[in-house]
């Protein structure tokens, strides 16, 4: 007897012969086949795991587990181990039997044999089993597709890397638009592409390898045709909007500077039947397409429009020479719209604000200045500005005024400190290098010394060859204000 045999059971007492391997009925050959030390571990895996799934699922149904990160072991752990488990069965089936093939063991003692009660009763629990077990996996697969496809996976579970994003998110009119409606769209195409960069993401996340702050553009986002265009339609007209803008300066807290302007966003003017104002560029019968020299899309150098009448025109700088970089894009809503969501806030806008709603009290002198100071500071945590930044406010006030004044005004003042920590909780993270102005809008033209905005274009300084330039004329985009 060789010792590979040694772990079958010899029917044949202490004669010491050949194993005779018609000693064995099938089942014990088919059971004997999974009972390896790999076999054993994927019996016990399998039923581990596929127990632990059910009773998720089960918890998961009816409300007993409520917490999102409990289904990341419900739907992701448990499940790849029931499904490793399955697949060491037969791999251990497969070794044994080519190693008693391999010691002269009859061939046809393995196979099923429907003529037999039972060898068709084996077949029938295996083939149940396999549909309670298709059964679950189909039902995990299913939670699994949407559990990965909510926004609490895609903004909370990587908290710290998605924090800025996910705050700025829950706060923006697209609050309640899914992350994987802008950022994947349909398609089965697109969902394996945006799982197969969440697999680089999370290899990111787990080695530390990921960007601070992540940088924006998105390079690779999908298209807006297939985002944005499934809820909104470049051919709505939205003719003129009116939009306030109120500002503070430091020497008047109390009274506001408010500009009015008619914004003309346009569209197709259901009156003319043509494209105008704004939307023009996103028209379906016109095609800007532009050439950036950065990888920020701040400085832009030849710009292509294709009009309908099959007519090109190109714009280009006179003068600037061609940087490294030199990428086509094809004007969309993201490249006006790069912040519909994720909608950080200015700093002084922010603290405007606060003056004009009096959640900061503008009748205290020189609270706009110190405000803006305390919002300046660099903090080194989340935790220190909680801990710093109402004490800084009072601090400063206390240089300023007296101490009966400060004592006099404690509340208000905590209260408008209050409020600067909160603008400073949606607005900067540290650890990831968000702060004030990390991430700008295109959509105006307020930050255009940074290469931001409108005037990227409209600069009356690209020309075509015939000297036209793109106008900067205000009251081409908006009523003078
Ligand atoms: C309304 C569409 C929309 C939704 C909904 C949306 N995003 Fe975005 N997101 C964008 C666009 C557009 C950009 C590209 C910004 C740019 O190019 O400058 C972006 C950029 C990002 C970035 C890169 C960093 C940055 O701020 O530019 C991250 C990270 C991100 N999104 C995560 C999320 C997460 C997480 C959610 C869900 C909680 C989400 N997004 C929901 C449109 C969306
Ligand atoms: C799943 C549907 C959906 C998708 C996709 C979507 N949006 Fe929206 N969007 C909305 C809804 C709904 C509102 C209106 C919110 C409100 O007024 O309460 C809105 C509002 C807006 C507004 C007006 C915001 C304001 O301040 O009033 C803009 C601009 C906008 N979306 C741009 C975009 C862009 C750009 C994209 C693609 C990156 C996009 N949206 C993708 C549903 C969507
Ligand atoms: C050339 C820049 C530009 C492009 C490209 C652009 N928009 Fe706009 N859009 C604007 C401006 C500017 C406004 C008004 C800004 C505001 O409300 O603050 C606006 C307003 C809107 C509004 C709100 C309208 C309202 O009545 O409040 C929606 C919705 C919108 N855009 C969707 C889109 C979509 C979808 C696309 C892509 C198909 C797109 N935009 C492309 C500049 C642009
Ligand atoms: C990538 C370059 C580019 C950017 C960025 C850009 N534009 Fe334009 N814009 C153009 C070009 C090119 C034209 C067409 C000029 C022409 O044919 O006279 C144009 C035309 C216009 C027109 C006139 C459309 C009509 O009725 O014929 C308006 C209004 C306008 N842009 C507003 C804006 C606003 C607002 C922004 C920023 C939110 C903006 N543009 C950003 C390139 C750009
Ligand atoms: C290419 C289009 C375009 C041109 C040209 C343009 N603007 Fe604007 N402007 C905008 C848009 C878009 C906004 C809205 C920004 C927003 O919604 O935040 C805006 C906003 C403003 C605001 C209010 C913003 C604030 O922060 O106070 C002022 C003031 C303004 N423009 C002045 C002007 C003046 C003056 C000119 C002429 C030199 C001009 N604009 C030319 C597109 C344009």
């Amino acid at each position: 007897m060789t010792e590979k045999q040694s772990d079958l059971p010899t029917t044949n007492g202490d004669t010491g012969d050949m194993v005779n391997e018609d000693n064995f009925t099938w089942q014990q050959k088919v059971g004997l086949s999974m009972k390896t030390p790999i076999g054993l571990l994927g019996i016990g895996l399998t039923t581990v795991c596929i127990t632990m799934t059910v009773l998720g699922l089960l918890g998961h149904i009816t409300g007993l587990i409520e917490n999102p990160y409990a289904a990341i072991v419900t739907f992701l752990v448990f499940p790849s181990g029931a499904v490793f488990g399955l697949f060491l069965i037969p791999v251990s089936g497969y070794l044994r039997r080519k190693k008693w093939f391999k010691d002269n063991i009859n061939k046809g003692n393995v196979i099923v044999d429907f003529g037999k009660k039972s060898h068709r009763k084996t077949v029938v629990l295996f083939l149940v089993l396999s549909v309670v077990n298709l059964a679950v996996f189909s039902l995990v697969i299913y939670e699994a597709y949407h559990f990965t496809e909510s926004d609490f996976f895609c903004g909370a579970i990587c908290h710290t890397v998605m924090d800025p994003e996910y705050t700025a998110y829950q706060r923006s009119p697209h609050a309640k638009v899914g992350c994987v409606s802008c950022h994947i769209g349909s398609g089965a195409e697109w969902y394996v592409k945006a799982k197969l960069s969440g697999l680089r993401q999370v290899k990111a996340v787990l080695d530390g390898s990921f960007s601070t702050p992540i940088p924006a553009p998105v390079e690779h986002l999908r298209p807006a045709q297939d985002t944005c265009e499934a809820c909104h339609w470049p051919e709505k007209f939205h003719g003129k909007k009116v939009k306030q803008f109120v500002s503070y300066t430091n020497d008047d807290q109390e009274n506001p500077d408010i500009q009015e302007i008619a914004l003309h966003i346009g569209g197709r003017n259901p009156l003319t039947d043509t494209f105008e104002g704004i939307h023009w560029h996103v028209s379906n019968n016109v095609k800007v397409e532009y050439e950036s020299l950065d990888d920020r899309r701040t400085s832009i150098g030849r710009i292509k429009v294709t009009k309908p009448s099959g007519v090109t025109e190109e714009y280009a700088v006179d003068g600037e020479a061609e940087g490294g970089v030199s990428k086509w894009r094809t004007m969309d809503c993201v490249d006006c719209h790069n912040r519909p969501t994720h909608v950080y806030d200015d700093l002084e806008k922010k603290i405007d604000f606060g003056l004009h709603s009096k959640k900061i009290d503008p009748t205290i002198p020189g609270i706009r200045e110190d405000s803006l100071a305390v919002l300046q500071k660099e903090y080194t945590t989340r935790e220190e500005a909680q801990e710093q930044i109402v004490e800084s406010l009072l601090a400063l006030q206390a240089d300023r005024h007296d101490a009966d004044f400060v004592a006099e005004n404690e509340a208000t003042l905590i209260s408008s400190g209050a409020y600067l920590l909160n603008a400073y909780m949606d607005n900067v993270w540290p650890k990831m290098k968000v702060t004030w102005g990390t991430y700008k809008g295109h959509n105006g033209h307020q930050n255009e010394d940074e290469g931001f905005g409108c005037f990227r274009c409209h600069d009356d300084e690209h020309q075509t060859e015939f000297g036209k330039t793109i106008s900067q004329s205000c009251d081409l985009c908006h009523d003078e204000p």
